[in-house]
């Protein structure tokens, strides 16, 4: 079998593939979890890694997708190992991980029996875990990482494709492992025995909790899109390192609303509001929540990967070097970094920004159309980074799923922003973006920017109130089946409204 010599970020090791195996298997092989943001289906054209020895030749799609990068990049997917080779991967640094806690007021009475316990987030991104000692309402330990199922695609309907091709079971695999060794690591880090924890709560948008849970999702990107379970129950996991531990699931709200937002609405206390307000996470999906006195209704939108940096040209997530804020001033274009590394990618909270830039120089118009001056392709200032015309209008696809949503909501509880209280920002995306930027380009509602405000991890934190706590969990269930979802997909007011939310 031919072997692969990989260069991870420095790193080196080899593997043994069979002939025939792409380099993103053998990635895989070796151990490494490449981000494949298309799930491997040949369009996104971002698993470049560099490459020599025995390799396939270079096809036409695998060219074009590459564009000018330099001589020796590949991608993983579509490379073949011909015979012995080397590969080295480009990721740079450790993406940005929101690990932030907010305590509960309550004192703990937790749901588990023992001293210790574990929530954690199941982002489509990223993965939190929280330790907990049982007598304490905050954590004493928290480590994230990314979620190692993005080698199955960045979003959850790709993930769900993937899942129709084939089936559930690698897709529960990656997340159980990566399960095991994040509470191993949690354990390692404070210093206690795996049998000394006794409790897990795992919380996540409906997708996740069904991958976790090894049941096939089809039947959540079908209409009419019902859930296999919505949860709300104990699991037992199987993870090799804690055998006999049990996890409990909180309860999602629907198909597509699902329990990161039934903890987000916990934790961020809304529940208990006399107020109007909206409680947004955008990510791949846009979940949201609108509560008023009247009662809560909660939907979905589809957004896509373009604010986690996919799908768009120089697109990355938050590493070092991702341009991460842009602004204009005198008329030119100022962009600053993560880590104020060279600038070697965009980020979303810097495409947004981008776009307020854009708009404000006159590179871009209302209807997001560039400037001929610029050939589609406007610079960020000297970064050598670019947004295409085509970049601009994935980002307004984006954007016009996410305001669509929110006008929605408002529209059946027959409310306007004026008489909108508050807009709840949680999640990663939700705790970078710039309010102003996010109000300029129309993400926001006019005069809504004061209004706005950005909680953190609100589902990692609705998680570990329910672990501490046994009312918490008994009030997350109350929250779960309280809120009306609403199905954008028969919705005619969201498509009229996503076509005119498109607009800056
Ligand atoms: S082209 Fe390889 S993951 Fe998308």
């Amino acid at each position: 079998m031919p072997t692969v010599t990989i260069d991870h970020n420095g790193q080196l090791s080899q593997t043994s593939v069979a002939a025939g195996a792409t380099l993103a298997e053998a990635l895989h092989a070796g151990g490494i979890e490449l981000s494949l943001p298309c799930g491997g289906q040949h369009t996104c054209g971002k698993c470049r890694v560099w490459a020599q020895g025995r390799l396939s030749p270079m096809s036409e799609r695998e060219r074009q997708l590459l564009g000018d990068a330099p001589q020796g990049q590949r991608l993983a997917c579509f490379t073949v190992v011909e015979g012995d080779c080397s590969l080295r991967t480009q990721t740079g640094g450790t993406d940005r991980i929101l690990a932030d806690y907010r305590a509960d007021a309550l004192p703990p009475a937790p749901i588990y029996p023992g001293a210790y316990g574990v929530a954690v987030d199941i982002g489509t991104t990223t993965v939190v875990g929280y330790l907990f000692e049982r007598t304490k309402a905050a954590p004493i330990a928290v480590q994230g990482a990314l979620n190692s199922q993005r080698t199955f695609g960045a979003d959850v309907l790709s993930r769900i494709a993937y899942c129709n091709e084939h089936t559930v079971a690698p897709l529960q695999e990656a997340i159980r492992r990566q399960l095991d060794s994040l509470l191993q690591s949690l354990c390692q880090g404070a210093g206690i025995a795996p049998e000394a924890l006794s409790g897990l709560c795992v919380t996540g948008n409906t997708t996740m909790l069904h991958l976790l849970a090894g049941l096939e999702p089809r039947s959540l990107a079908l209409a009419p899109f019902t859930p296999q379970s919505v949860f709300g129950d104990w699991h037992d996991l199987a993870l090799p390192h804690f055998p006999g531990l049990r996890a409990y699931l909180p309860q999602c709200i629907s198909a597509y609303v699902g329990a990161d937002i039934t903890c987000s609405v916990l934790s961020s206390g809304i529940a208990a509001s006399d107020k109007n307000v909206l409680l947004v996470d955008i990510g791949t999906n846009g979940e949201m929540v609108l509560h008023t006195p009247e009662g809560v209704i909660g939907t979905s939108t589809a957004a896509g990967p373009a604010f986690e940096g996919s799908g768009i040209s120089a697109g990355m997530s938050a590493q070092s070097g991702a341009i991460s804020s842009v602004w204009a001033e005198k008329g030119q274009v100022r962009f600053t970094t993560v880590d104020d590394a060279p600038p070697v990618g965009l980020c979303g909270s810097g495409l947004v920004d981008s776009m307020a830039a854009f708009l404000e120089l006159g590179i871009l118009d209302k209807r997001g159309r560039m400037a001929d001056s610029f050939g589609g392709r406007a610079p960020l200032g000297d970064s050598g980074v670019f947004v295409t015309q085509k970049d601009v209008r994935q980002f307004q696809l984006a954007k016009g799923a996410i305001r669509g949503g929110m006008d929605v909501l408002l529209h059946h509880c027959g409310l306007s922003y004026e008489a909108l209280d508050q807009i709840v920002l949680c999640g990663g995306f939700g705790s970078y973006l710039n309010v102003t930027s996010a109000q300029a380009i129309g993400l926001i509602p006019p005069d809504m920017a004061g209004r706005t405000v950005a909680i953190g991890n609100a589902a990692g934190a609705g998680a570990g109130n329910i672990l501490q706590n046994t009312a918490r969990q008994a009030q997350a269930l109350q929250i779960a089946s309280a809120v009306r979802a609403i199905d954008l997909s028969t919705d005619a007011y969201f498509k009229k409204r996503y076509v005119e939310a498109m607009l800056f």
